[in-house]
C-alpha cells in the first residue's frame, strides 16, 4: 500500500497537473501541502482545459477527497472562485470532498499590496513574483502574526489580529512603499463573508489524514512549483517562499515521513523558468523561441512567457538527491520533435572551474556556462505513441541517457497534454 509524493524537479511548470491527474486514478486522497494560488496546474480532459491554482488536481476525478493542508497559504476569494468554477463544470459537487486545514494561513489584501509594491520598487532586481501575496503571507506566518482559518472562525481572535496587522501594515504601506492604506472594516467584513462561505470545508486535516491512512486509504501528495524554487534549496533569493520539496510534505500536511513511499520527480524533457533568476541552459535565440511556441510556454497563472532552454541535468540530478526521488515522470517529450540536435547539460563551467553538483552561490550560477552532451533528434510526431518501444529510436536513446545521467528510472513519459497522450511505464502506487 503506497502513498506517493509528486515533486517538481525544475523551476516549476513541469506538468505536475497532468501527472497528478493521472496518478489520482489510483489514489483516494489528493493533498496540496505548500504554496498557494501562485501555482497553475493545467489539466486537459476530453479536450477540455482546466487550470487549478489551489484545489488539488484530483478534483477532476469523481469521489476523490481533496485536501488543502496547513502548509498552503490560501486566498479565500481565489478558493471560492475555484470551487465555483469546478462546480459549474460538474466537479466537486459533494462539498465533503474538499477539506481545508484550519491551520492554513490566509492571504490578506495587504499581502498582495506589499508583494506588488515591493516588486515595483525592486525594479531591475525584481524576483518576478506572481503578485498573489504569497511571500508576504509566509513572512507573517514565520513572524507569528499570520491569520489562520482557525483564527478567522473565532471572531474575537480575528478582530484583534486583524486590527494589529492593519495598523502595522498601513504604516509600512504608506511610509515605506508609498502605497494606499487599507481599511480595517472593509477587510473585516469581507473576510467574515468568506468565513461563512468556507466554514463547512475547514477542519483538522492532519488528523483526518492520519485516520484515513490508518484505514488504508492511498494518498497522493501534490507538490506545487519546483525544487529549484524551494526557499531552502532553490536559487535563493529567486525562489518562492515555501519548501516545495519533499520536506514540505511532512510539515505542510502534518504527516510523518514513513507515510511517503514513492517520491516521483516531474521534469520536462527540456527546461523552463518564469520570473527572474539564473538559468544556465537558457536559449535566447530561435531554438528557445521554438521551444516556447511548440511547448505553449506561457504561465498558467500570470500568462507570462516562460524562458526556455535545454535539459539541465545538473539541476534535475540535484532535485533527485535533495528529495530522494524514486522515479521521474518526463513530460513534453513531443515538444522536442523537429530539433536536429538535442542537448543535455551535464555540468557547468564558471571562472575556470567545472561544477558537477548544483552550486549554492548565485554568482556562480549567474556566470555558469553549460557543458553539453549532444544527441541526435527525431522528426516523427510522438503524440500518438503509447509504448516506449514505438518511439523513434533517438527519442528512446534520449530517455535512456537521461535515466543514466540522473541514475533514476522513468515511470512515465508524456507525449501530449491529454490524459491519453502518455506512455505509462510503472505505477508508483503499486511499487
Ligand atoms: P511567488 O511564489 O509569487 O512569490 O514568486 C516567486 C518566484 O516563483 C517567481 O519567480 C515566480 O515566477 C515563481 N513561481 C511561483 N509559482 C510558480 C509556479 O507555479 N510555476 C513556476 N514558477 C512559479
Amino acid at each position: 500500500m503506497a502513498n506517493v509524493a509528486v515533486i517538481g524537479a525544475q523551476w516549476g511548470d513541469e506538468g505536475k497537473g497532468k501527472v497528478v491527474d493521472l496518478f489520482s486514478r489510483d489514489a483516494d486522497i489528493v493533498v496540496r501541502f505548500q504554496g498557494g494560488n501562485n501555482a497553475g496546474h493545467t489539466l486537459v480532459v476530453d479536450g477540455q482545459k482546466t487550470v487549478l491554482h489551489l484545489i488539488p488536481s484530483g478534483a477532476l476525478h469523481a469521489n476523490k477527497l481533496c485536501v488543502i493542508g496547513n502548509g498552503v497559504v490560501v486566498d479565500p476569494q481565489a478558493l471560492l472562485e475555484e470551487i465555483q468554477g469546478l462546480k459549474e463544470r460538474g466537479h466537486l459537487l459533494d462539498d465533503s470532498l474538499l477539506r481545508v486545514s484550519e491551520e492554513a494561513h490566509l492571504i490578506m489584501p495587504y499581502h498582495k499590496s506589499i508583494d506588488l509594491a515591493r516588486e515595483r520598487l525592486r525594479g531591475k532586481g525584481k524576483i518576478g513574483t506572481t503578485g498573489r501575496g504569497i511571500g508576504p503571507a509566509y513572512e507573517d506566518k514565520v513572524a507569528r502574526t499570520g491569520i489562520r482559518f482557525i483564527d478567522l472562525t473565532e471572531e474575537e481572535t480575528f478582530r484583534e489580529k486583524l486590527r494589529h496587522n492593519i495598523e502595522e501594515k498601513n504604516i509600512y504601506l504608506k511610509a515605506i512603499l508609498k502605497e494606499k492604506t487599507l481599511s480595517f472594516s472593509e477587510i473585516h467584513d469581507t473576510y467574515c463573508g468568506y468565513r461563512e462561505k468556507l466554514k463547512g470545508y475547514v477542519t483538522d486535516t492532519a488528523l483526518l489524514l492520519d485516520r484515513e491512512m490508518k484505514a488504508g486509504k492511498r494518498v497522493l501528495f501534490e507538490g506545487a512549483q519546483g525544487t529549484l524554487l524551494d526557499v531552502d534549496h532553490g536559487t535563493y533569493p529567486f525562489v518562492t517562499s515555501s519548501n516545495t520539496g519533499i520536506g514540505g510534505v511532512c510539515s505542510g500536511a502534518g504527516v510523518g515521513p514513513q507515510n511517503i513511499h514513492q517520491i516521483i520527480g516531474i521534469s520536462k524533457a527540456y527546461t523552463t523558468r518564469v520570473g527572474s533568476g539564473p538559468f544556465p541552459t537558457e536559449l535566447k535565440g530561435p531554438e528557445g523561441e521554438k521551444l516556447k511556441q511548440e511547448g505553449d510556454e506561457f504561465g498558467a497563472t500570470t500568462g507570462r512567457p516562460r524562458r526556455c532552454g535545454w535539459f539541465d541535468a545538473v539541476g534535475v540530478r540535484y532535485a533527485v538527491r535533495i528529495n530522494g526521488m524514486t522515479g521521474i515522470a518526463l513530460t513534453k517529450l513531443d515538444v522536442l520533435t523537429g530539433f536536429k540536435e538535442i542537448k543535455i547539460c551535464t555540468a557547468y563551467r564558471a571562472d575556470g572551474a567545472t561544477y558537477y553538483e548544483f552550486p549554492s552561490s548565485l554568482c556562480v550560477l549567474e556566470r555558469a556556462q553549460p557543458v553539453f552532451e549532444v544527441m541526435d533528434g527525431w522528426g516523427t510526431p510522438l503524440s500518438g505513441t503509447r509504448k516506449l518501444s514505438d518511439l523513434p529510436k533517438n527519442a528512446q536513446k534520449y530517455i535512456r541517457r537521461l535515466e543514466e545521467i540522473l541514475n533514476t528510472e522513468m515511470v512515465l513519459v508524456s507525449v501530449g497534454p491529454g490524459r491519453e497522450e502518455t506512455i505509462m511505464l510503472k505505477n508508483p502506487f503499486s511499487s
